[in-house]
Order: structure tokens, then C-alpha cells, then sequence
């Protein structure tokens, strides 16, 4: 019996149209540009305007991959966040009434750091796996803030990704064996009552690396691919260094026949929009994926491809999917490049005013008339 194939049948990414070059962040902190560019390996990072959230960033994101049949098709949305705007009410709902998808669609947010749309895109196959006629919309989207003047202030950024999952895709058939490694710790997170996150930032890249080979014996103890059978590599990207440590990680961990260089160019292209978009959170693997698919310039069909999504706190996943023949043609390569370069420059201190006052709370205590229509509520 032949098993059914599903996957990413289109990817769609959107980020901000305001950037902050880290050239201008590293002459205000007296930082040598040097270890922004290599050290971490980041040369812009995205900042949404006062206007943007993470459901406006969905929704650009999306657009391009709902037409009408897809709108008939959509059961199911699948919003992963760890940007979310309501403690209750899942972003979502908004995408999907902007997108005009249909009433019986189901709509649900997941958490669970950076790793949620990892999560998301394997229930989606789950769904579609068992009634092939349904599309499921994945949706990550997600804002970076860390606090000015700290060492993670250059891995900020923003960005959204949207993936239509169904059978028989266009674009990646996503293989069902999973290395999985989940532990209990406090690298990362934001309690509720903060707007920026809290790291231990050296802490959080050493329990990457440990949940990344925890996660590969994992893959292959459950059946996974060998590592000479995965011909490109992408990885949560908080930083495009994180993603060159991680790989060098697994080289050192899993031993692979080729030699280093060949080993390292496996990786490169997963990295170009990253570097400019910066950390965009439960988005950032997916927008690896589209930068891979969109830069390369060898044919990866019938490749495989490897995946790892690490979400602090910590839960993480290595997984696999082979590139469908002619997925070249379903790629939205030129519209992301357009949008990329069409970004505006940010001066610092422009900056610092969309950085100090993203907060519905500071207009409501500083503009009367909005704060007397609120009162109600
Ligand atoms: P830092 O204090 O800037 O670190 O923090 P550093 O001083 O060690 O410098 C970083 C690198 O730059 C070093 O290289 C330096 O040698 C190099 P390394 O030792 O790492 O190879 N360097 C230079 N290179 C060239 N020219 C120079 C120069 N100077 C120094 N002149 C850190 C870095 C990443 C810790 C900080 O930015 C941070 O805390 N970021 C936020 C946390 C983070 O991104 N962690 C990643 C793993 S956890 C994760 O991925 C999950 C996450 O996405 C959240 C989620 O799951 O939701 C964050």
C-alpha cells in the first residue's frame, strides 16, 4: 500500500517594514561591528511600526497562500505564538476573519517558546493525514524583545510564517519519524507581567546544543534518516552564529563521511534571510526553510532535508522532509525578495520611540478621550 505523502504544499513569510541596522546599534553601544556581523552573525533585525502586531504580520504572511479554493479547503487554523495578544482569545480568530476564511474552520494557538510551529506543522499532517481532502494553514508569528542595552539586544527581531499543509504537496513531504528531547529548565522565558523576555543567554545557547543531540539520538534511535542521507540542514535560527555552532555541533556529534567544508555549504543558504530579519521566534525555522529553498541554486528535488526546532524552556525536535520535484514553481522567491529590499532604514532614535512605546497601556494613560472610551471595558 502506498503511504500517503503531506507536507508543505506552499511557505509564505512576511517581516516588518522598519529594520534597525545593527551597524548604527553597535556605533550607540561602542560594540566593534565585528561581533554582530560574525560573532553572532546578524546584520539587520526587523522592528514593527506602531501599527503591527502579530496578527497583522500573520496576515501579510498568509494573503499570498489563501485563493478562493484554498478558502473552501481550510478546516483547520493552527496559530503558534509566544507573542500572543490575549491571555483567552487566540490571535488567530483575527487572521482568519482578515483572510475571510469559512465558519467551519477550527482555530487554535499554540505556545510553547520557539518550538510551537514545529508542533503545529505535525498536528497539521496528523489532520490531513486522516481526511486528505482538508488544507490546514499553520501560521508562526512572533516579535523579539529583549531589554536595551543588554547583550541580547542585537538578536531581536520579527517576522511570520505561513505554511498550507496537505496531501500531496508542492513543496515538502514531511517524513512521520520524530528525535525528540524536552527538559525542565529556565533559559529562557517571559513571565506575564513583563514585555521583554528574560535569558540566560550563554545558559540558552549551551542547552540548545545539548537538546539538539539529545533530540538527533532520539531521531535515530526511532528510525530516522542517516546523516549521510540529509543533503541540507536547517535549524531554529535565534542567530545565524547559532545556527554555524549547531551544526558544527552535530558534525562533531553524528560523524559524517564528508568532510567539513562540504558539510558547512549544506547549511549557508538557510541562513540569508535570518541575517537580516533577525530572530523571529516560532517563525525563525520555517523563514530558514523558505531562505534555503529560495537561494540555493542546485535542484533539491528529491533531497532530504533536516530540521531542528529548539523552543526554550525546554522542548525540542529533529525531523526530516524530502523536497518534491518542481516545488520551484510553487516558491513565492521573488515577492520575499521585493519585500526585503523594500524595507525602510531605522535611525536610532527612531528606534528606541517604536521599542519604548508598542503598548495599547501607554496610549491608554496618556491620550484622555482613548482612555475615557475604554473605561467600559
Ligand atoms: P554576548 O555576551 O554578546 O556573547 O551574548 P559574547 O561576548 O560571547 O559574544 C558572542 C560571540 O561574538 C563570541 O563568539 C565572541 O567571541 C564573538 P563565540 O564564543 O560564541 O563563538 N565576538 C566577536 N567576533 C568577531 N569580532 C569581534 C567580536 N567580539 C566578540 N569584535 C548571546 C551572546 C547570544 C548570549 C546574547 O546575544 C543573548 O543572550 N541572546 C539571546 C538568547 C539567545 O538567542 N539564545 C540562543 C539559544 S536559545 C534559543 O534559540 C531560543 C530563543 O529563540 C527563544 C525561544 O525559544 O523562544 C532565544
Amino acid at each position: 500500500m502506498k503511504t500517503l505523502s503531506v507536507g508543505i504544499d506552499q511557505i509564505s513569510f512576511y517581516t516588518a517594514n522598519f529594520y534597525l541596522d545593527l551597524g548604527v546599534l553597535a556605533q550607540r553601544n561602542g560594540i566593534d561591528i565585528g561581533k554582530y556581523h560574525r560573532g553572532i552573525g546578524q546584520e539587520k533585525m526587523g522592528i514593527p511600526a506602531h501599527d503591527e502586531d502579530v496578527v497583522t504580520l500573520a496576515a501579510n504572511a498568509a494573503a499570498r497562500i489563501v485563493d478562493d479554493a484554498e478558502r473552501a479547503r481550510i478546516s483547520t487554523v493552527l496559530f503558534a505564538t509566544e507573542t500572543g495578544i490575549d491571555q483567552s482569545k487566540a490571535a488567530g480568530i483575527y487572521v482568519h476573519k482578515l483572510l475571510n476564511l469559512k465558519a467551519d474552520c477550527r482555530i487554535v494557538e499554540l505556545k510553547q517558546a520557539c518550538y510551537s510551529c514545529t508542533a503545529a506543522l505535525q498536528m497539521a499532517c496528523a489532520l490531513v493525514a486522516r481526511d486528505p481532502a482538508q488544507s490546514v494553514l499553520v501560521i508562526a508569528s512572533d516579535v523579539a524583545r529583549y531589554d536595551l542595552g543588554t547583550p541580547a539586544e542585537p538578536t531581536q527581531g520579527c517576522g511570520a510564517v505561513a505554511l498550507l499543509i496537505k496531501a500531496n504537496p508542492r513543496i515538502l513531504n514531511v517524513h512521520p519519524q520524530v528525535g525528540n528531547y524536552s527538559e525542565d529548565v529556565m533559559d529562557f522565558w517571559r513571565p506575564n507581567y513583563r514585555k521583554t523576555a528574560l535569558v540566560d543567554g550563554k545558559f540558552s545557547t549551551k542547552m540548545y546544543l545539548k537538546a539538539l543531540t539529545n533530540a538527533w539520538d532520539n531521531y535515530q534511535a526511532n528510525g530516522g534518516m542517516g546523516i549521510e542521507n540529509l543533503s541540507r540542514f536547517c535549524y531554529h535560527l535565534p542567530f545565524t552564529q547559532m545556527g554555524q555552532k549547531a551544526h558544527n555541533s552535530l558534525y562533531r556529534h553524528s560523524k559524517p563521511a564528508v568532510d567539513k567544508a562540504t558539510f558547512d555549504s549544506q547549511l549557508q543558504d538557510s541562513l540569508i534571510y535570518s541575517r537580516v530579519i533577525g530572530n523571529s521566534y516560532s517563525a525563525a525555522l520555517f523563514i530558514g526553510l523558505a531562505s534555503l529553498l529560495e537561494n540555493d541554486s542546485a535542484d533539491l528535488s528529491d533531497e532530504s532535508i533536516a530540521f531542528f526546532s529548539y523552543g526554550s524552556g525546554c522542548v525540542a525536535e529533529f525531523f526530516a522532509g524530502t523536497i518534491v520535484k518542481g516545488y520551484q514553481n510553487a516558491l513565492f522567491t521573488a515577492e520575499h525578495q521585493v519585500m526585503l529590499n523594500a524595507r525602510q532604514a531605522l535611525s536610532y532614535d527612531d528606534y528606541l520611540n517604536l521599542w519604548n512605546y508598542p503598548d495599547p497601556l501607554f496610549y491608554r494613560a496618556s491620550i484622555p478621550s482613548f482612555t475615557a472610551a475604554m473605561r467600559w471595558r
